[in-house]
């Protein structure tokens, strides 16, 4: 496609990540957008560096993705466009706009979900100097590095997924009986549906076990395996800049948040997210 020759691609990491440069998101075509899609549905993340983009602009390029996701949390939306989600440590008129620290710790995103997300994007208009960076482990990887026999005794087990079990991390009360999200079970091992390729798809934070083990075997198994997944050969770290667009895919990668000094640096980014197909 010609549209592909109109940018240049460097890897992240060897096997893992793309950075993208010689594109204008904000002013390129659909048949561009499709391209930067095809490129990065192979390599689980992409950074895109000095954009700049407006949230109708952000929402064009998401579209190309597929359908964005609306978020449940709508004190941090905008107001007018419910897919983005304002992760701000900034006050404005003396009121919070954002979510000031989202996602610390190893997970994909909305795993308690029957459908999680497909990818996340985020577009950073404000960063800190230093710390706030964000890690991406690749989980494909990971798998590709198992030996056979540990492939076998992993390949074709099921992980619980329970967003009760995240409210209870983030000690957000719930009655006894809300069943807001009911539980979920996934597989351990996922494909990817663009070329078949396997991630050991495993997180932390959603999981209540293992079906068929019990704990503490099947969470101690889950936090093991988390702890292979995320060692810094498979770690791709983003320390950001203003204008980068980092798009991870969330069915073969782990990620998380870093901290940074919130009384010295103010970070702004606009989040969206695309749905996803039930794992398999
Ligand atoms: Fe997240």
């Amino acid at each position: 496609m010609e549209a592909s020759t109109e940018f240049s691609l460097r890897p992240l990491m060897d096997g893992f990540g793309v950075e993208m440069r010689d594109v204008d998101l904000a002013t390129c075509g659909p048949d561009v957008h499709r391209a930067v899609v095809e490129t990065f549905d192979r390599h689980g993340v992409m950074v895109i560096r000095d954009q700049r983009l407006s949230p109708h602009d952000q929402m064009r390029f998401t579209n190309a993705f597929g359908t964005p996701e609306e978020n449940p949390r709508r004190e941090y939306t905008l107001p007018d466009i419910p897919e983005i989600y304002v992760i701000s440590n900034k006050i404005v008129d003396g009121r919070k706009i954002g979510d000031h620290q989202a996602g610390q710790g190893w997970h994909t995103d909305s795993s308690f979900l029957a459908e999680p997300v497909k990818c996340t994007m985020l577009y950073a208009m404000e960063v800190p100097d230093e710390g706030s960076d964000t890690l991406l482990a690749d989980l494909c990887a990971a798998w590709n590095a198992l030996p056979p026999e540990r492939q076998a005794e992993l390949d074709g087990l099921q992980v619980q997924h329970s967003w009760r079990a995240l409210m209870e991390l983030k000690k957000v009360y719930l009655a006894p009986d809300d069943n807001t999200i009911p539980d979920v079970v996934h597989p351990m091992v996922r494909a990817h549906p663009a070329d078949g390729r396997k991630a050991l798809w495993v997180s932390t934070g959603t999981t209540r076990g293992i079906v068929g083990m019990p704990n503490p075997q099947g969470l101690d198994l889950l936090d093991e395996l988390v702890a292979f997944a995320t060692q810094d050969r498979f770690v791709y770290r983003h320390k950001w800049h203003v204008g980068d667009v980092l798009i991870w895919d969330n069915r073969c990668t782990l990620h998380t948040g870093t901290p940074f000094d919130l009384s010295k640096y103010k970070r702004h980014v606009h989040r969206t997210w695309v749905r996803g197909d039930r794992p398999n």
